[in-house]
């Protein structure tokens, strides 16, 4: 174990809890899953989707607590810590370090489409203040635009490499420049100020959606399942997404879980963190689908419907600069949230074993996920379309960010939660875990048989439905 200097931890329960909400909160909630919802129709997903979180998201996540807190180090020291005293083989040190990569993958496109976040909020704000300056801060957004020209801004913006590249830099600058100060210093304290800010942007958009939009459709079409709609595709989705919006198979949780401070209660922990991230999610379906409906626009847009369909639609609302403006800051302060807690998976590694000093490891992996990024949206212009360039012609086709999204979330994701559970469910030595988690007799019972049966079987659903796509046929 390489930990003899003390290691930084958060300063208290709650500071954990903060700082995991807002790792789980991010883009995730906000753009993809009301994306899905909207696509698969509505209440049937959502209620598979809750019922994926409960069994199957919920026991993940207490198992990856619990390696951290037991382990004590980055993931895969953690995970070998807990294998060592579980007389285990050091080997499963290898699902931590397929995280570890994983992390850096997921990081390098989150922070392009952050950077387009980014952009729209400068948008806004530039409307915001025009109309402030007309006199008219109550107006609606974008006035004088027509539909057309509305969603022609974010093809606009994809045509163009060095805005999305100065975007995405922005972005990846302002995560490196908090893990660079600490897990006390920088990633609690962002954690700390800017949740509460989530949470009262999120209610009072949620409020003026009830009030200005159409609650009572969209109370019918999240909630209202038509189980014709359940299809394997859709499950499969759903089961991804909850892996995904809850932070799981790429040792986020294990990182974050081994700064937590003695005496913590891990199962209640677990969870209020799965509780307040699906309550999001759906807050975020509140918040977006009456605005949606009530201009009578689809909510089956699908990734652009919150790029372009709802930009219209805050033309008609009242204050619908204002509002817009605000959305974009929410989701982006849920994106950092998030991005600080995947950069953290390989930075911690980098300190933890091999030595690095924080700074010089998040320059390190913050550094070449940059870079990755870079080509994610370079697939949108440069290496699109016809182009001068010959030898870039073979990129032509190939939608980077895409794919990088697909095989991370299709594959990587639950690879490492398939481990995760076996790992914990199987091997690990069950005095160890019963003291860690400080679970009744009772709920012990009950997690281990989800964790150690169900959880792999669904999570190995996933995996070969993602691999195999034909199996949907
Ligand atoms: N859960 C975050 C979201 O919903 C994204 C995220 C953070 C993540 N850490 C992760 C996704 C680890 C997968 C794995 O946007």
């Amino acid at each position: 174990m390489h930990g003899i200097e003390k290691r930084e931890g958060w300063s208290s329960r709650s500071a954990f809890i903060l700082a995991a909400i807002g790792a789980a909160v991010g883009l995730g909630n906000i753009w993809r899953f009301p994306t899905l919802a909207g696509e698969s129709g509505g209440g049937a997903f959502v209620i598979f989707y809750i019922g994926c979180v409960f069994l199957l998201g919920l026991p993940l996540l207490l198992a990856e607590i619990f390696i951290g807190r037991a382990g004590q180090t980055d993931a895969v020291g953690s995970i070998r810590n807990v294998a060592a005293h579980s007389r285990a083989s050091s080997k499963w040190g290898w699902v931590g370090g397929l995280g570890a990569v994983a992390a850096f993958l997921v990081l390098s496109f989150y922070s392009v489409v952050a950077g387009w976040v980014l952009y729209y909020v400068g948008v806004f704000a530039g409307d915001f203040g025009s109309a402030l300056m007309a006199g008219e801060p109550f107006r609606g957004a974008l006035a004088g635009e027509n539909e057309a020209a509305i969603q022609q801004r974010l093809g606009d913006m994809f045509a163009n490499p060095g805005l999305m590249l100065g975007m995405h830099a922005v972005f990846m600058g302002l995560t490196l420049f908090i893990v660079g100060r600490g897990v006390h210093g920088g990633i609690e304290k962002a954690a700390t100020w800017l949740m509460p800010l989530f949470f009262v942007l999120l209610v009072g958009i949620v409020i003026y959606g009830a009030v200005v939009g159409d609650m009572t459709d969209t109370l019918a079409f999240l909630f209202t399942p038509d189980w014709s709609k359940l299809t394997p595709e859709v499950m499969n989705a759903a089961l991804g997404q909850a892996l995904f919006s809850l932070s799981l198979g790429i040792a986020g949780i294990i990182t974050y879980g081994s700064y937590i401070t003695e005496g913590t209660k891990l199962g209640s922990t677990a969870a209020l963190i799965a509780v307040a991230d699906t309550g999001v999610a759906l807050l975020a379906g509140l918040m977006i689908f009456p605005i949606v409906l009530s201009v009578g626009l689809d909510p089956a847009a699908g990734p652009t419907l919150v790029f372009q369909t709802l930009p219209f639609a805050f033309q008609s609302m009242p204050a619908g600069s204002l509002i817009g403006m605000l959305f974009f800051i929410l989701i982006f302060v849920a994106a950092i949230t998030s991005s600080i807690s995947i950069l953290e998976v390989p930075t911690a590694w980098g300190v933890g074993e091999r030595g690095w000093s924080r700074p010089k490891s998040t320059l390190i992996f913050g550094g070449a996920a940059f870079l990755v990024g870079i080509a994610c949206l370079l697939g949108y212009n440069v290496w699109k379309d016809v182009h001068p360039l010959g030898f870039w012609d073979i990129f032509a086709d190939l939608d980077i960010l895409d794919t990088v999204d697909g095989f991370t979330g299709k594959i990587m994701l639950p690879l490492g939660a398939f481990f995760v559970a076996v790992f914990v469910g199987w091997k690990a030595d069950r005095k160890m875990v019963a003291e860690t988690t400080g679970l009744s007799n009772g709920m012990l019972v009950l997690w281990r048989f989800l964790l150690a049966w169900l959880c792999p079987i669904a999570v190995a659903i996933i995996l070969l439905t993602g691999l195999f796509p034909a199996i949907l046929g």
